[in-house]
């Protein structure tokens, strides 16, 4: 058992994170968030709010799941949008073809066409890993999930692949009614949807998932962003000829990759250097994080350049947000799709479609980053926990009063009550202390307060930091002190 399925098999054992609707044969690509999961999830979302969206006091807003199939003709996701697959032609099982390709011959196929790996297919004698029956042509497949729209069925609808097609399609509106002056960033967070071939490796390929999504919608000319606070930083990037020579990603400073123009425009290089930051926060290690500029022939239709951050997975790197320069593709098109001006007037005075940068991100393959660098387990301590960072612990404490007698429950209520309306806390009276102590640090809750017969003598209560097992004796007035310091 790898890392990932590890992390499953806890997740699913402390109902964290388990499969939609699994008392019927569930259907793969859906998961649910449990209790402890919705916390983190929620709480992760929040912080990002905090960490990308206070800072340039961008806007957020919150669109509809289902829009009508102009949208994505003129974003280009009806004809472009699409997966390769292969079917077994004896058993009927159906394979995404590329990543067929790349599990059997470790090749890199991305980008390739449908002929191309049609040809690769029969050039390696791939078979069906199934029964090993033939494979047929590879054929294109559109990701999108089509409905209905209306009792009688006339209008055809998409389930939204991406979270971004409401902003540009809100643009004008929001513009107007903001006021909002180039350059200003537009943000949602909500579900997308995708027909993923072969939904994997737990909460990493979905079929309904969330993303946090930011446009920072700029003057080409004149974009207005204040580099020096960033040149002097680095990223580690996988470079386009790295990939080509097989090299590793290196450490590299940010004003070195505008100036050489690696990065082509100063606001994706803040969005590089921040996610990283935010990723480091979170607890992923900086071994195990590395940008990765996309080969041209995998850069996505509607994207003049793409820089994905990648985490080191058991199964490999993979993609946890897209960061893309789509510059006015979008806009232009809605405005000749829909004949709106979606034009925006410079200081200077100039009328211009502002040009996009995009960073993408993805919830639960950050989640699924943070649960897999976070998990600890340790001999000495007896059984396995996260260390949750502060921000995005689900609970912050639990309270415990020692013994069900001598008035310890009550004392033990009373601090409940009066932390719970602002911390996220709970009471727990189960069991010995230690099954306590086991039981929150499984869930990463940060301390542990607990109230003993020394508490009914002088006001004092013992907290036990998670990281370090510690316990010291303080005031119960003190107790609010420590929580804010350390825990939100
Ligand atoms: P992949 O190549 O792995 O399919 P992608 O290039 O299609 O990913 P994007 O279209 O750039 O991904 O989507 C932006 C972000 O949304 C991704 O970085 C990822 O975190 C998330 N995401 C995309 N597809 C899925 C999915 N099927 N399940 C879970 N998260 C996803
Ligand atoms: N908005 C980028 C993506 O989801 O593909």
């Amino acid at each position: 058992m790898n890392k990932l399925e590890e992390i499953q098999n806890v997740c699913l054992k402390r109902g964290i994170i388990f499969p939609t609707a699994e008392i019927y044969p569930t259907i793969s690509g859906f998961f649910d968030y449990g209790f402890i999961g919705t916390l983190l999830k929620r709480k992760l979302i929040d912080y990002w709010r905090e960490f990308f969206i206070k800072p340039l006091d961008m806007i957020e807003i919150d669109g509809s799941i289902i829009l009508p199939e102009r949208v994505f003709m003129a974003s280009g996701h009806v004809k472009n949008f699409t997966d390769p697959v292969t079917q077994c032609k004896k058993c009927k099982s159906i394979f995404r073809a590329d990543h067929l390709i790349e599990d059997g011959i470790k090749k890199f196929v991305e980008g390739k066409t449908a002929k191309e790996l049609t040809e690769i297919i029969k050039k390696n004698k791939i078979r069906c890993p199934k029964c090993k029956g033939e494979l047929s042509d590879v054929k294109l497949y559109n990701l999108m999930i089509k409905t209905e729209i209306s009792p009688m069925g006339r209008q055809v609808g998409y389930l939204r692949p991406e979270t971004a097609q409401n902003i540009f399609t809100d643009f004008q509106r929001i513009y107007r009614t903001s006021r909002a002056k180039l350059p200003f960033g537009i943000a949602t967070v909500g579900r997308s949807f995708r027909n993923e071939i072969s939904p994997r490796q737990f909460i990493i390929r979905l079929r309904e998932f969330n993303q946090c999504e930011i446009e920072m919608f700029f003057d080409p000319e004149n974009p207005r962003c204040d580099i020096k606070k960033i040149n002097d930083k680095s990223i580690i990037l996988l470079t386009r000829d790295a990939q080509k020579r097989k090299e590793g990603a290196k450490k590299m400073k940010i004003g070195d990759l505008l100036k050489k123009e690696t990065i082509p425009n100063p606001w994706l290089a803040y969005f590089l250097v921040k996610e990283f930051e935010f990723y480091k926060s979170l607890g992923i290690p900086e071994h195990a994080l590395r940008f990765r500029h996309m080969l041209p022939e995998e850069t996505p239709h509607y994207s003049a350049g793409n820089f994905d951050l990648e985490i080191k997975f058991d199964f490999g790197w993979k993609e946890v947000v897209g960061n893309a320069y789509r510059s006015d593709h979008d806009l232009k098109n809605h405005m000749k799709n829909s004949g709106c001006d979606l034009s925006v007037m410079t200081d200077a005075g100039k009328k211009i479609i502002p040009h996009v940068v995009e960073p993408s991100f993805g919830i639960e393959r950050t989640v699924a980053g943070i649960l897999l660098y976070t998990f600890r387990r340790e001999k000495e301590r007896g059984w396995n926990w996260f260390k949750f960072p502060s921000k995005i612990a689900p609970y912050i404490a639990g309270i415990y009063p020692l013994i069900n007698k001598e008035k310890l429950p009550e004392t033990a209520k009373e601090i409940y009550k009066t932390l719970k309306n602002d911390f996220d806390v709970f009471y727990d009276d189960r069991g010995s202390i230690g099954k306590r102590y086991a039981r929150a640090d499984e869930i990463g809750t940060l301390f542990g307060i607990t109230i003993d017969g020394q508490t009914l003598k002088d006001n004092t209560v013992t907290i036990r930091n998670r990281d370090t097992t510690k316990q010291t004796r303080v005031s119960i007035k003190d107790i609010r002190n420590v929580l804010k310091n350390n825990g939100i």
